[in-house]
């Protein structure tokens, strides 16, 4: 699906320069649940941006297939945007003035569906997210949850390849995360999306296929190793030992990742192949480039 070379993104703040992106190499393979992770400030969404054929990167190669993100235009991306890739942000980003059925339709706008069938999509898509009947409903006559249902319906309604979630949880309540959660983990396993999020919950991260690390603008995969068996762990003794944070909601920009160790715990243990391997259980952690 994506593969990702040499990927650099420098923002120029004023005269400073912010190294947000600093030589990603990832390959995520059609139809993985991809997971990622780390402190405030370390590049997730920029990257999330890259993906999402949102912005380009400084240098480097995106490829979407074979298609070069890097390289293609802005009206190539406008396309490639509507059609392969929904996006689903914390802050829900719907249009105030819209019905839930109206902002799930307008996804299908750029595409020329013609109405009839935007309003058949949409009423479907909401229905597939448990709000068949929400969907004259303006955003402010909704939870926070069923708001972000709305978003997950606009992004899956155009039924891309791939969808990509930052922070989706962030803004709700413990109980409405997992709902939402569970949500998403069907629609992907469903509907053999891509998914890639990112997330401060380390339940979820555990969940995932695959485990990203992003800090200070560089990527490590933070795998367990009980999902990737071939996968070379440090030995006991370089495990590290960060204690389990009360909530790593927002945690400082330095950091070492606390995620992993946290999620270890009831994740790991509750996999039987993580029983049997004491490191698994302890952190899969590998920070040797986060010194
Ligand atoms: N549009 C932008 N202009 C300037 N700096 C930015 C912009 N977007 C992000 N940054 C900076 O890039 C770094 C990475 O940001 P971001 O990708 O948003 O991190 P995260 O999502 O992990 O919190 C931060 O230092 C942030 O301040
Ligand atoms: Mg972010």
């Amino acid at each position: 699906m994506y593969t990702l070379t040499g990927v650099t993104k420098t923002y120029l703040n004023g005269k400073k320069a912010v190294n947000a992106l600093q030589g990603i190499d990832l390959n995520i393979p059609d139809g993985q649940m991809v997971a990622v992770q780390g402190p405030t400030g370390g590049g997730k969404s920029t990257l999330l941006q890259m993906l999402g054929a949102l912005d380009r990167p400084t240098s480097g190669s995106v490829l979407l297939g074979d298609e070069d993100l890097a390289k293609s235009s802005n009206s190539r991306l406008t396309k490639l945007r509507a059609s392969n890739v929904g996006i689903v942000f914390q802050s829900f980003n719907l249009i105030a003035t819209l019905t839930a059925l109206e902002n799930v339709e307008a996804a299908l706008v750029p595409l020329g569906v013609p109405k009839a069938q935007r309003r058949e999509r949409a009423t479907a898509a909401l229905a597939s997210v448990g709000l068949a009947d929400r969907i004259g409903h303006r955003p402010a006559e909704l939870s926070g949850g069923q708001q972000q249902r709305v978003a997950i319906a606009r992004a899956l309604v155009k039924d891309p390849k791939v969808l990509l979630a930052d922070e989706p949880t962030g803004n709700l309540d413990e109980e409405t995360r997992d709902e939402i959660i569970a949500l998403l983990e069907g629609l992907w396993r469903d509907q053999g999306l891509t998914l890639v999020i990112v997330t401060h919950d380390s339940q979820v991260a555990a969940r995932a296929q695959r485990r990203l690390h992003i800090a200070k603008g560089k990527l490590r995969d933070t795998t367990p190793a009980s999902k990737t068996p071939a996968q070379a762990r440090p030995p006991a003794d370089e495990q590290p030992t960060w204690a389990k944070p009360a909530d790593d909601a927002s945690p400082p920009a330095d950091a070492s990742p606390p995620a992993e160790a946290a999620a270890a715990s009831p994740a790991a243990a509750a996999s039987p192949a993580a029983a049997e391997s004491p490191a698994a259980a302890v952190s899969p952690a590998t920070p040797a480039d986060e010194a």
